[in-house]
């Protein structure tokens, strides 16, 4: 089955392209590389002992996306392509919505134009905002509270009103957690640019010695210990969870929704003691304000994936925090030489 996996060179879509390739898809990655490395596709080869197709493409030019379509028989799009910092987002509201609203139009438009009826969208926990309940099952409230997360809420809403329209689409659309870890091989792994905004990256950089201290953002939260609490996912579980989404889509399934997280909190302070066994490296930190816009907790229910996909999150929080620290220190400059 051919799978278009957008964004397919970045952190998830990576992960995500080795686990199809193992389970026997063909594999078309379209990546424009704003935010990953060309090296990623070699390393991918590497590991799968596969090739992916891959076209160097800004998924916003629709002329060029059309050429990916005519040249392969796409069965099923996995859309992971996106700018993803929240901070970032707030200083650029208008380069959010147009990249990651007009890539997603583009490739409703091409979906239907060439008949491809699956789809999995990469959506985020961050769609629940601050959660009324927890843990959070698919049907809480959703609301969002910065342009990153405004697209992500829009554009699971254009997927409702598209499937409204067109019964004979499958799509399911994935709640990401708080993806963390890297492949078992310290190969590949997560590489944001600059400094870090996410917990995890920023820990390891002061791991390698980068950077000096982690700074804690808040300690006064109703939590175990005054840190922020949050389901921290191996993107292998993660990656593992889309190949179940799509042999879910061939059950013809209509729409569907679903938390990917494992179900557990763990706050900032305990995954850095975790971090710490881990690696056998102490973690410097200064308790400093709470960053605007965070949360106390958030963690998922993730019972309705286990029923209905058959997926379940396997990997605890210390192999989490070894596969993170195995990418970092093998590669302290992330692809860079
Ligand atoms: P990433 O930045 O590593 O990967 C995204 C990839 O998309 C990059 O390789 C980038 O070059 C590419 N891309 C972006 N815009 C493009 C465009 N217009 N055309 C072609 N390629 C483009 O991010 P990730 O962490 O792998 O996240 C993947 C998806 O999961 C994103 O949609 C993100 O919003 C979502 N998500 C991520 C997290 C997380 O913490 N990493 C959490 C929840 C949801
Ligand atoms: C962030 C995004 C969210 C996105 C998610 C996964 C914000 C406000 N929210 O959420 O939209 O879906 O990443 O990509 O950015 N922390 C520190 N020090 C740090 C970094 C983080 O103490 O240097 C704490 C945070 O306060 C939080 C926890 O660590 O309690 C996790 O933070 P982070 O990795 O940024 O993820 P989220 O806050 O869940």
């Amino acid at each position: 089955m051919a799978v278009l996996v957008t964004g397919g060179a970045g952190y998830i879509g990576s992960h995500t392209s080795i686990e199809l390739l193992e389970a026997g898809h063909e594999v078309i990655i379209v990546d424009n590389l704003c935010n990953s490395d060309k090296i990623v596709l070699e390393r991918i080869k590497e590991l799968s002992g596969k090739s992916p197709k891959f076209y160097e493409i800004d998924i916003t030019d629709k002329e060029k996306m059309e050429v990916v379509f005519k040249e392969n028989k796409i069965n099923s799009i996995i859309h992971f392509a996106a700018l993803k910092a929240v901070g970032e987002s707030v200083a650029m509201p208008v380069e959010y919505y147009s990249n990651n609203l007009i890539s997603t139009l583009v490739l409703f438009e091409l979906m239907k134009k060439y008949n491809v009826k699956n789809f999995v969208f990469s959506s985020s926990a961050t769609v629940y905002g601050d959660p009324e309940k927890l843990p959070i099952l698919e049907d809480s409230s959703l609301s969002v509270t910065n342009p990153y997360g405004r697209t992500k809420l829009m554009i699971e809403d254009m997927l409702r009103d598209i499937y409204y329209a067109d019964n004979s689409l499958n799509i399911a659309i994935l709640r990401y957690f708080n993806p963390i870890g890297a492949h078992k091989s310290g190969i590949i792994g997560e590489e944001p640019n600059g400094i870090p905004n996410n917990i995890m990256p920023y820990i390891t950089k002061v791991a390698v010695g980068q950077l000096p201290h982690l700074n804690v953002f808040g300690d006064d939260y109703n939590t175990v210990d005054g840190t922020g609490v949050r389901d921290y996912i191996h993107v292998l579980d993660l990656a593992h969870g889309h190949v179940k989404a799509l042999e879910k889509l061939s059950e013809n399934p209509g729409i569907v929704t679903y938390n990917l997280g494992t179900g557990r909190g763990y706050s900032v302070l305990e995954l850095v003691k975790a971090f710490s066994k881990a690696s056998g490296k102490e973690i410097p930190y200064k308790i400093t304000d709470r960053r605007p816009g965070d949360i106390a907790s958030c963690y998922s229910d993730p019972t309705k994936a286990e029923k209905e996909l058959g997926w379940k999150a396997k990997y605890g929080i210390d192999e989490m925090c070894e596969d993170s620290w195995r990418w970092q220190s093998q590669n302290p400059n992330g692809y860079k030489k």
